[in-house]
Parts: C-alpha cells; sequence; structure tokens
C-alpha cells in the first residue's frame, strides 16, 4: 500500500480512527515502528536523545536532514515528518520556506513541524500554499524553554486556556494538517481537541486522551531513557535489556567464552 500523505490525517480524524505517531530518528528503528504508524516524526528530541545535548536548541537544520534521510530510507508506509529546528523558521515565512523546501528536498520527508501558536500562523500558510505540508505544535514548546523559564505544563494560568485555544485554531485555519499538544493539563486539552473551530487533528502527549492521536518519543516509551516525565508510559523495559546484553557480553569476552566454534571462520 502505498505511503500515507499529509491529506490522510484529517481522513483518519474524519473516519474516527486515531492517528499513531512515535519519533525515530535512524533507519533501522524508524523500519521497526514503520508498519504500525500513520507518522514517524524525526523530531528535533533527537538532539538530546541521540546527541546528548541539554536542549533542543542547538540543533541545526544539517542534523534534521541527515536523520530525516535515514528515516524517509527506513519507512515505507508512515508520513514521515521532520522538525524544523529553532532558529531555521522564525525570523519570516521566507525564511520557514527555504529551510522547508530544503528539508523536503533532501530528505523525501512528506511534512515538516514547528513550533508556535498564532504569530506562526502565517508561515504555516505561506508553506502550505507552496506545496509544503505543515505540523503544527501548540503548548509546551521545548524550543522555547528560555522564554517559558523550564519544561512547563501550559494551561494553569487564568486565561491560559483561552491563548492556547486560540494559538490551535489559528494554526488550524492557517491549513496545518496536524497539531501536537504538548504538556497542556487536561480540561484545556480537551476543550482544544473537541472545538469546533479547530478541524485539524490534534496530536497528543501530555496532553490528554482527547486527542485525535498521540505520539511519544520511541526511547521513552521503550523504557531506554533513564528519566522520563510524567506523561510517559514505558511500554518496554529496554534499559535493563541492553545493560544485561552488554553485561553479559564483557563478561564472556573476559572469560575467553566468546567467540565459540559456532562464530569462528573455518570453524564447524
Ligand atoms: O521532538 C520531538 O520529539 C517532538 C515530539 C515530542 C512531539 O516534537
Ligand atoms: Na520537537
Amino acid at each position: 500500500s502505498r505511503r500515507l500523505t499529509a491529506p490522510d490525517l484529517a481522513r483518519r480524524k474524519a473516519e474516527g480512527r486515531r492517528i499513531v505517531a512515535l519519533t525515530a530518528a535512524s533507519a533501522q528503528m524508524a523500519g521497526i515502528v514503520d508498519p504500525h504508524c500513520d507518522v514517524v516524526l524525526v523530531g528535533d528530541s533527537l538532539g538530546m536523545v541521540a546527541h546528548g545535548l541539554d536542549s533542543t536548541l542547538p540543533v541545526t537544520l544539517e542534523m534534521m536532514i541527515l536523520h530525516g534521510q535515514a528515516v524517509v530510507r527506513g519507512t515505507a508506509h508512515a508520513l514521515v515528518v521532520v522538525d524544523m529546528p529553532f532558529g531555521s523558521y522564525e525570523a519570516s515565512r521566507e525564511q520557514a520556506f527555504a529551510s522547508a523546501a530544503r528539508v523536503l528536498k533532501e530528505t523525501g520527508a512528506g511534512a515538516v513541524k514547528l513550533e508556535g501558536g498564532a504569530h506562526l500562523a502565517e508561515t504555516v500558510a505561506f508553506l502550505t500554499r507552496r506545496g509544503i505540508p505543515v505540523m503544527g505544535h501548540v503548548g509546551l514548546t521545548p524550543q522555547a524553554i528560555n522564554t517559558m523559564g523550564g519544561f512547563r505544563v501550559q494551561g494553569k494560568a487564568p486565561d491560559a486556556g483561552r491563548l492556547l485555544l486560540e494559538d490551535a485554531r489559528a494554526i488550524s485555519e492557517a491549513g496545518a494538517c496536524a497539531i501536537v499538544l504538548e504538556g497542556i493539563v487536561e480540561p484545556v486539552a480537551r476543550a482544544i481537541a473537541q472545538a469546533p473551530e479547530v478541524t485539524a487533528p490534534t496530536i497528543g502527549i501530555g496532553a490528554s486522551p482527547s486527542c485525535d492521536g498521540q505520539i511519544l518519543v520511541l526511547e521513552d516509551m521503550l523504557g531506554l531513557s533513564d528519566r522520563t516525565p510524567k506523561f510517559v508510559k514505558r511500554f518496554g523495559a529496554l534499559r535493563g535489556q541492553v545493560e544485561a546484553a552488554v553485561r553479559a557480553y564483557a563478561e564472556d569476552v573476559q572469560a575467553g567464552r566468546f567467540p565459540e566454534e559456532a562464530q569462528t571462520y573455518g570453524g564447524s
């Protein structure tokens, strides 16, 4: 079957089928998640997860393109969405188009994602009308860590709910193919997901079960990450399994138990 496209996400919502999304950064992992996902996101969280950075701010367009290429090569079914990194799209709609066009041309991904609310609606519309599907990202936007004062759940302050709904509505009306809602208290997230004026499908992460789909960072849900936020459910415990395998390997090498005849050329 053909690969999903950005407009397929609206069809999923219309049919009432929940959207399944995960991140991936390598071809091998992308290939494992691909048959089960509608969306594989090359998230800029890879800067922290794969590159050991303290935040997503130092991630470059070149890094996103390199990982985007790997993930597109590793997938055949899911829509691949690539995050626009901090500094590559905020200055103007023209800057955003130039950066996003590079991403689509050099990776073959089907959409880009950018963080921000009403102030970025004009950019979302500019890109969409010029052939670049855009996924929005509203609420806790990690690229704004310095202005938010840390990773803080959104929607608690008085009037915050109204402003977040306004952000989601603006991005939806600008033509976003979907909107990630991240780190938003449940009543506000539910109000946004159920608002008739937010027609774009909503994909939640720490933002209530009311969304039209869910996304998690792959390493978090696999149980590979050492610390995870409250909204993560660990569907696996890979960190312990990786540690046990590496420990067993080290012991076998030290003891001279590996390799054995079965792993030796010219053995039997
Ligand atoms: O970078 C990322 O992984 C993301 C998702 C958590 C939505 O933006
Ligand atoms: Na991201």
